[in-house]
């Protein structure tokens, strides 16, 4: 991508705009605190593996085998106790009852090195917290409203949102930050800038 300043291509890499990862950009906190106050999703508690999968009703969504779960971190920002959010990735990883993904998951979230696991499964599962798979950028003309929280309307709020939520990785103040949001800054001129190449994206398709 032609406009380095918002490292936009780390994770939507070209030729797709997509690199068929998840990653937390930070969606999740911004809307959470939008409704519970700044720095709320930072408080959030948010229990351990053993925790969660000890009382699948409380913390995981609905499956067959579990029909009344809550899976308050599964839903739309609300009011709680817990109070309701959307956590992604953090559902799926380590549950009892998806065992399809979870050898294609542990391979991308927790890659060996020198033969040992990098990160503990409690670590693996912090590290899932608000991760959703990274959205194509072409054709957005037709994929609106953005983002999984569908809170978006134009490409200008999107891009104001990574302008605040990279503001927020720098402070140290955005829970789980990405390693690609570190050093991201962007100007008014970067903004704009980025705005006409998303639509040229969308102009392929015209
Ligand atoms: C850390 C990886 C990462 C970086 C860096 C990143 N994105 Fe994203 N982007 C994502 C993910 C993951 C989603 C889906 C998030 C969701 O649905 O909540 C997304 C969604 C989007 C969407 C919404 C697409 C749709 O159809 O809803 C747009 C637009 C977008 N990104 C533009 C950008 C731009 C512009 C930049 C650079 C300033 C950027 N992204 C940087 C990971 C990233």
């Amino acid at each position: 991508m032609k406009t380095g300043a918002g490292n936009c291509a780390a994770c939507h890499t070209p030729p797709q705009f997509t690199d068929f990862a998840f990653h937390n950009t930070g969606a999740a906190q911004d809307d959470f605190d939008a409704l519970n106050g700044a720095g709320a999703f930072m408080r959030l508690d948010v229990p351990s593996l053993a925790a969660r999968n000890a009382d699948f009703d409380t913390w995981l969504p609905p499956t067959e085998k579990h029909p009344h779960a809550e899976g308050p971190f599964l839903a739309l920002p609300g009011l709680g106790p817990p109070p309701p959010t959307d956590l992604g990735l953090w559902n799926a990883y380590g549950n009892p009852d998806r065992p399809e993904p979870q050898r294609v998951l542990e391979r991308l979230l927790n890659p060996e090195e020198g033969g040992a696991k990098k990160f503990s499964r409690d670590d693996v599962l912090a590290r899932t917290i608000g991760r959703f798979k990274t959205t194509t950028l072409r054709d957005l003309g037709q994929s609106g409203p953005y983002l999984h929280t569908g809170r978006f309307r134009t490409l200008a709020e999107v891009l104001r949102f990574y302008d605040r939520v990279t503001d927020l990785a720098r402070e140290g103040k955005l829970r789980n930050a990405p390693e690609e949001f570190a050093g991201v800054k962007l100007s008014a001129d970067d903004l704009l800038a980025l705005e006409a190449f998303l639509r040229a994206l969308n102009e392929d398709y015209e």
